[in-house]
């Protein structure tokens, strides 16, 4: 293989979830730590980080023609790495499968990639999915200017191995960042100009660890503390597992004022034989006595789930029972997907797999009922005086783009800038954004 000059310019493109989010995010600030600037708007990139993600199969098929996509006229192509859960599940695969890239480094590796540049520039292709819990967060620079809202790995990995999910096997055992990490972090974030942090995980309620004195604390106790911060005016955490809420952090939900009133908290089908078959450990009833709890501690909650239709077995009335789940919820904005079977997973090759076009029917109908549920969350917010963070410009002269404490997005008019913390009322409803009336500037 002919070597390469060393790339000048990058590009990440993320997939998935806030996790892939995050990742991306560290390998921008690792790529521009070597010398390597991100590619202007509209031009070529001598290196591309294709950030991938598995948990679905039009997900990991959509790797294969990006890869495509990025070769040139003269059949050429940039450097390619391929990273995050795609890399990790089928990192040999791609290297036989598409000569054009470089580099596969798994999520648990990609603070390697500086080296692994070196090596595909000298002609030789690299691999990198070991899973090394921790390492790379010790080995990466530190966080540069962010936005006013900014994500922060806390927890990776999941032990919960529902039947469904690749994850377990991409992004390994749960594990907790150390309390100190992460409380470094989030102060370098907040220096950077971030005023709300989202701590995430792929089972962020999992999180464990020992404060500053020594005690064991769980998320809540994390929340209490980054709280602490007199310059960080909000805090957030997804995606959690119903199995891991604990009373703590339910608390907190109603002591800590920067805990924004927000939950995801996945439940995936609203019948018992499906959520034991999925090994959700958990059951509609004690899913929705959870949230009782919740809303007890702080009625405003504004709620989030996630839902499979088809999986395995689904029959009509399982599918109704996920229905009436929904009804009995009021969710204020939700995920919903087809069952997508995934290669490796225990449910892949149960029996009863649901024909296509029957999922396509229940997703409608699912989705139906979720857009009704957060149309009529947003129309209950109308009249409501709330504080939004500035996040961006709108799309029209002088208005602005920010978020209320319920994640709804909210554009207004007005004196404003972006990580301003602004009061507004709630003047009209949409089904994915709400329009408002500035108040008067909040002290941020
Ligand atoms: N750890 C989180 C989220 C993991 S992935 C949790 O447990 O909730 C995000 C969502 O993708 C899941 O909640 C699930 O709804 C969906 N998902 C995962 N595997 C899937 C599959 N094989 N087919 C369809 N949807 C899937
Ligand atoms: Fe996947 Fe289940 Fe783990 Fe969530 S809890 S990441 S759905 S195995
Ligand atoms: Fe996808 Fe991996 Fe996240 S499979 S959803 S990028 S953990």
């Amino acid at each position: 293989m002919a070597t390469t000059p060393a790339p000048k310019t990058y590009r990440v493109k993320s997939f998935g979830c806030q996790m892939n989010v995050y990742d991306g995010e560290r390998m921008a600030e690792l790529l521009g730590a070597q010398g390597i600037a991100p590619a202007p708007e509209g031009e070529e990139a001598d290196l591309v980080v294709l950030n991938t993600c598995h948990i679905r199969e039009k997900a990991a098929e959509k790797v294969y023609s990006d890869i495509g996509r990025l070769k040139r006229e003269d059949g050429s192509s940039p450097l390619i790495a391929v990273a995050g859960c795609v890399a990790q599940a089928e990192g040999e695969e791609i290297m036989a499968r598409a000569p054009a890239v470089k580099m596969v480094v798994g999520p648990q590796a990609y603070h390697r990639l500086p080296e692994m540049i070196a090596e595909a520039s000298a002609g030789r292709r690299a691999v990198d999915t070991d899973m090394p819990a921790q390492a790379k967060f010790d080995a990466l620079p530190a966080r540069r200017k962010v936005g006013p809202s900014a994500f922060l790995t806390v927890q990776e990995g999941c032990d919960k191995f529902c039947t469904y999910c690749v994850v377990p096997y991409t992004r390994g055992a749960e594990i907790s960042r150390p309390f100190s990490a992460i409380v470094a972090e989030a102060e370098r974030l907040v220096e950077a100009g971030a005023k709300e942090l989202t701590l995430i995980g792929q089972n962020v309620n999992a999180w464990t660890g020992e404060d500053g004195q020594g005690r064991a604390v769980g998320l809540d106790g994390l929340v209490r503390h980054l709280a602490e911060n007199p310059d960080l005016a909000r805090i957030r955490y997804t995606t959690s597992h119903p199995n891991d809420m604990t009373e703590g952090l339910i608390a907190a939900h109603g002591e800590v004022a920067k805990l924004m009133p927000f939950l995801h908290l996945p439940v995936q089908a609203g019948s018992n034989r499906i959520l034991k078959a999925m090994n959700r450990s958990h059951t509609a009833q004690s899913y929705l006595e959870i949230l009782d709890r919740v809303r007890a501690a702080r009625p405003d909650i504004a709620l989030s789930g996630d839902f499979i239709v088809g999986f395995p077995g689904e029959t009509e009335e399982d599918f109704a029972e996920t229905l009436s789940l929904v009804a009995a919820v009021g969710y204020a904005q939700c995920f919903s997907f087809k069952y997508s079977p995934r290669p490796g997973t225990p449910a892949a090759t149960m029996d009863g797999q649901v024909a296509p076009e029957v999922m396509d029917e229940r997703l409608q109908r699912l989705q139906a009922a979720l857009n009704a549920s957060q149309q009529a969350f947003n129309q209950a917010s109308v009249g409501r005086r709330c504080q939004v963070l500035v996040e961006r410009k709108g799309r029209h002269d002088g208005q602005w783009l920010g978020k209320s404490p319920w994640l709804q997005s909210v554009h207004f008019a007005g004196e404003a800038a972006i990580g301003d913390l602004v009061e507004v009322d709630m003047v009209e409803a949409g089904p994915n954004s709400l329009s408002g009336r500035l108040v008067a500037t909040a002290t941020a």
